[in-house]
Protein backbone atom coordinates (compact mmCIF):
# COMPACT_ATOMS: atom_id res chain seq x y z
CA UNK A 1 0.00 0.00 0.00
CA UNK A 2 1.46 3.15 -0.83
CA UNK A 3 2.24 5.36 2.12
CA UNK A 4 4.56 8.64 3.14
CA UNK A 5 7.22 8.71 5.58
CA UNK A 6 9.41 11.88 6.29
CA UNK A 7 13.13 11.63 6.47
CA UNK A 8 15.37 14.03 7.78
CA UNK A 9 18.94 14.04 7.04
CA UNK A 10 20.37 15.58 10.00
CA UNK A 11 23.15 18.36 10.50
CA UNK A 12 25.77 15.64 10.51
CA UNK A 13 24.78 14.49 7.24
CA UNK A 14 24.98 18.13 5.48
CA UNK A 15 27.63 18.77 6.86
CA UNK A 16 29.75 16.02 6.07
CA UNK A 17 28.14 16.66 2.37
CA UNK A 18 26.85 13.19 2.22
CA UNK A 19 23.21 14.52 1.46
CA UNK A 20 23.58 13.84 -2.57
CA UNK A 21 24.93 10.29 -1.49
CA UNK A 22 21.58 9.70 0.95
CA UNK A 23 19.25 11.20 -1.52
CA UNK A 24 20.14 8.67 -4.31
CA UNK A 25 20.09 5.58 -2.26
CA UNK A 26 16.32 6.90 -1.97
CA UNK A 27 15.71 7.07 -5.08
CA UNK A 28 17.49 3.85 -5.88
CA UNK A 29 15.50 1.70 -3.28
CA UNK A 30 12.08 3.44 -5.34
CA UNK A 31 10.66 5.74 -3.18
CA UNK A 32 9.79 9.05 -4.63
CA UNK A 33 10.38 12.21 -3.09
CA UNK A 34 7.23 14.41 -2.81
CA UNK A 35 8.96 17.13 -0.82
CA UNK A 36 12.36 18.57 0.12
CA UNK A 37 13.58 21.32 1.88
CA UNK A 38 16.92 22.36 3.38
CA UNK A 39 16.38 24.21 6.71
CA UNK A 40 17.66 25.45 10.19
CA UNK A 41 15.29 24.30 12.98
CA UNK A 42 13.83 25.75 15.67
CA UNK A 43 13.79 24.57 19.28
CA UNK A 44 10.00 24.81 19.02
CA UNK A 45 10.07 22.73 16.10
CA UNK A 46 12.62 20.24 17.00
CA UNK A 47 10.95 19.71 20.48
CA UNK A 48 7.51 18.48 18.73
CA UNK A 49 9.70 16.55 16.41
CA UNK A 50 11.05 14.69 19.22
CA UNK A 51 8.44 14.92 21.75
CA UNK A 52 8.23 11.16 22.84
CA UNK A 53 11.73 11.44 24.09
CA UNK A 54 11.06 14.36 26.79
CA UNK A 55 12.78 12.91 29.65
CA UNK A 56 15.11 10.87 28.66
CA UNK A 57 19.19 11.22 29.40
CA UNK A 58 19.64 12.08 25.82
CA UNK A 59 16.72 14.55 24.86
CA UNK A 60 18.97 18.07 25.41
CA UNK A 61 21.82 16.85 23.75
CA UNK A 62 19.49 15.72 21.07
CA UNK A 63 17.34 19.02 20.71
CA UNK A 64 20.79 21.05 20.51
CA UNK A 65 22.24 18.42 18.04
CA UNK A 66 19.29 19.05 15.62
CA UNK A 67 19.14 22.50 16.06
CA UNK A 68 23.15 22.71 15.40
CA UNK A 69 22.85 23.77 11.69
CA UNK A 70 21.03 23.28 8.31
CA UNK A 71 19.32 19.94 7.64
CA UNK A 72 17.44 18.23 4.70
CA UNK A 73 14.01 17.41 5.82
CA UNK A 74 11.70 15.13 3.08
CA UNK A 75 8.87 13.49 2.90
CA UNK A 76 9.02 9.96 0.71
CA UNK A 77 6.09 8.19 -0.82
CA UNK A 78 6.00 4.90 -2.34
CA UNK A 79 5.28 1.01 -1.16
CA UNK A 80 5.20 0.35 2.41
CA UNK A 81 7.73 3.45 2.29
CA UNK A 82 7.87 3.72 6.32
CA UNK A 83 9.60 0.55 6.88
CA UNK A 84 11.52 0.95 3.39
CA UNK A 85 13.23 3.93 4.30
CA UNK A 86 14.03 2.18 7.95
CA UNK A 87 15.35 -0.84 6.04
CA UNK A 88 18.02 1.26 4.20
CA UNK A 89 19.13 3.88 7.28
CA UNK A 90 19.73 0.54 9.42
CA UNK A 91 19.42 0.56 13.19
CA UNK A 92 19.41 3.20 15.28
CA UNK A 93 22.76 2.56 16.95
CA UNK A 94 25.08 2.26 13.82
CA UNK A 95 27.61 0.15 14.93
CA UNK A 96 25.43 -2.21 17.02
CA UNK A 97 22.69 -2.54 14.92
CA UNK A 98 23.33 -0.87 11.75
CA UNK A 99 24.51 -3.10 8.81
CA UNK A 100 26.81 -2.40 6.74
CA UNK A 101 25.14 -1.55 3.23
CA UNK A 102 22.98 1.03 5.05
CA UNK A 103 23.05 4.49 5.36
CA UNK A 104 24.01 4.28 9.11
CA UNK A 105 26.09 1.11 8.76
CA UNK A 106 27.90 2.48 6.37
CA UNK A 107 28.63 6.47 7.45
CA UNK A 108 28.18 6.56 11.31
CA UNK A 109 29.67 5.69 14.51
CA UNK A 110 27.19 7.51 16.74
CA UNK A 111 23.91 7.07 17.76
CA UNK A 112 23.26 10.52 18.57
CA UNK A 113 24.70 11.90 15.25
CA UNK A 114 23.63 8.67 13.00
CA UNK A 115 22.51 11.10 10.05
CA UNK A 116 19.37 10.47 9.49
CA UNK A 117 15.64 10.07 11.06
CA UNK A 118 12.69 8.24 9.70
CA UNK A 119 9.40 8.02 10.90
CA UNK A 120 8.89 4.78 13.13
CA UNK A 121 5.15 4.08 12.11
CA UNK A 122 2.42 5.70 9.54
CA UNK A 123 0.67 7.10 12.57
CA UNK A 124 4.09 8.90 13.52
CA UNK A 125 4.63 9.92 9.41
CA UNK A 126 1.32 11.71 9.51
CA UNK A 127 2.82 13.59 12.53
CA UNK A 128 5.50 14.08 11.52
CA UNK A 129 4.36 15.41 7.94
CA UNK A 130 2.16 17.44 9.77
CA UNK A 131 5.04 19.24 11.49
CA UNK A 132 7.71 20.26 9.11
CA UNK A 133 4.80 20.36 6.11
CA UNK A 134 1.97 21.99 6.95
CA UNK A 135 1.14 23.36 3.32
CA UNK A 136 1.74 19.90 1.77
CA UNK A 137 -1.80 18.05 3.13
CA UNK A 138 -2.26 14.28 2.88
P1 LIG B 1 16.11 9.20 15.43
O1 LIG B 1 15.75 8.05 14.56
O2 LIG B 1 16.03 10.57 14.87
O3 LIG B 1 15.16 9.13 16.73
C1 LIG B 1 15.55 9.66 17.96
C2 LIG B 1 16.96 10.09 17.99
O4 LIG B 1 17.51 10.22 19.28
C3 LIG B 1 17.83 9.04 17.32
O5 LIG B 1 17.59 8.99 15.96
C4 LIG B 1 19.20 9.48 17.76
O6 LIG B 1 19.67 10.62 17.03
C5 LIG B 1 18.90 9.90 19.19
N1 LIG B 1 19.14 8.81 20.16
C6 LIG B 1 18.41 7.70 20.36
N2 LIG B 1 18.93 6.94 21.32
C7 LIG B 1 20.02 7.60 21.76
C8 LIG B 1 21.00 7.33 22.75
N3 LIG B 1 20.95 6.23 23.49
N4 LIG B 1 21.98 8.22 22.92
C9 LIG B 1 22.04 9.35 22.18
N5 LIG B 1 21.14 9.67 21.21
C10 LIG B 1 20.15 8.80 21.01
Amino acid sequence: MTERTLVLIKPDGVARSLVGDILSRIERKGLTLVALELKTVSDDVARGHYAEHEGKPFYPSLLEFITSGPLVAAVLEGPRAVAAFRQIAGGTDPVEKAVPGTIRGDFALSTQNNLVHGSDSPESAEREIALWFPDLGV
